[in-house]
């Protein structure tokens, strides 16, 4: 049970939440609770410390734009309802706030299976990278596990390859637990193992999440995908995004611009509390890599399927 801003903020650094869409509902949650239990009597001494929270918030984590997403749609509705001019009024707008980005994250995915379930042939084994499921999102469906929920609730028989996805594992401890829980038949294999299974020809389609994605669709997800994405294209498999648009940032014409967020070297050195590298040993960690538009056969969000060029395609989706 978190009870403060700050106790939020420090989950999703430590990674207690993770995954782009949740870390997102988080944020909006944590400021809308923060803002709550703020002390102040006047709309400029409630704004001082909405506009504090939102600050420590950004600061968490840098890859996901769904962070950044949230905290600016909490500001411009703070700004709208300001003027009522009333304390516990405006509390109440960013409480309602908070909880309509959890409901649209929980349709978001929802939509995604819709859109993606057809593209995943009946009887296909799905590879997938990291976690992109319901521990990374709000409900029980997901983006990446989502289209695979999709196909599967169009009754079509899916079977899961999940990386474990090294350093942290979010494959070997998330993804196979969800999907063994939702009897949805799941084999894990180290990340060094893709590739070997590829050639065996036991992938029929790679299917990830995003922390990122750029106008020209350049995708930022899990460290590993981008090789699983090369990989992919060597034996001809499809390689699917799947995330909702408030993982777009059409901000950024390219993936160069996406900061790459560097992580505690220990989460490499270490499992748990147990050292497995020499002492004091160079590490790099980034958490997130970039897979070019090129190695993407497509885009699945909630508003439908892009396919190339992205540049005009994400532009048509959020047009609507
Ligand atoms: O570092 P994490 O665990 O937050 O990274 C998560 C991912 O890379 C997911 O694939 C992405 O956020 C999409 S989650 C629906």
């Amino acid at each position: 049970m978190l009870r403060s801003y700050d106790e939020v903020a420090e989950a999703i650094k430590k990674m207690v939440v993770r995954g782009a869409p949740a870390i997102g509902v988080s944020a909006a949650m944590g400021i809308a609770l923060g803002a709550s239990q703020s002390v102040g009597t006047s709309v400029a001494d409630l704004e001082d410390d909405f506009q504090y929270i939102c600050d420590e918030m950004g600061k968490t984590r840098p890859t996901a734009v769904n962070l950044f997403w949230a905290i600016e749609r909490m500001r411009a509705t703070f700004r709208r309802a300001k003027a009522t001019n009333h304390v516990e009024d405006l509390k109440k707008v960013l409480v309602a706030e908070a909880l309509a980005i959890f409901e649209e994250d929980i349709a978001a995915n929802r939509a995604i299976g819709k859109f993606g379930g057809p593209l995943i042939p009946d009887g296909a084994t799905v590879l997938t990278h990291c976690n992109a499921g319901a521990l990374a999102t709000s409900g029980d469906y997901g983006t990446a596990l989502g289209v695979i929920r999709g196909a599967r609730d169009a009754g079509k028989k899916i079977s899961v390859i999940a990386d474990e996805t090294r350093p942290f594992l979010q494959g070997l401890r998330l993804t196979a637990w969800e999907l063994a829980k939702d009897n949805i038949p799941v084999t894990v294999i180290t990340d060094n193992m893709a590739g070997h299974v590829m050639k065996s020809g036991k992938v029929d389609a790679v299917v990830v999440g995003a922390d990122r994605i750029a106008a020209n669709g350049d995708t930022a997800n899990k460290i590993g995908t981008y090789m699983v994405a090369v990989l992919a294209r060597e034996h001809n498999i499809p390689f699917y995004v799947a995330a909702p648009l408030t993982t777009l940032d059409l901000s950024l014409k390219s993936g160069d611009e996406i900061p790459i967020e560097e992580r505690d070297p220990a989460e490499v050195t270490h499992i748990r509390e147990h050292q497995l590298a020499p002492d004091g040993i160079a590490v790099h960690n980034p958490a997130f890599d970039v897979t070019p538009n090129n190695l993407i056969a497509a885009i699945i969000t909630d508003k439908g399927v892009a396919r190339p060029p992205y540049t005009e395609s994400l532009q048509q989706l959020v047009a609507g």
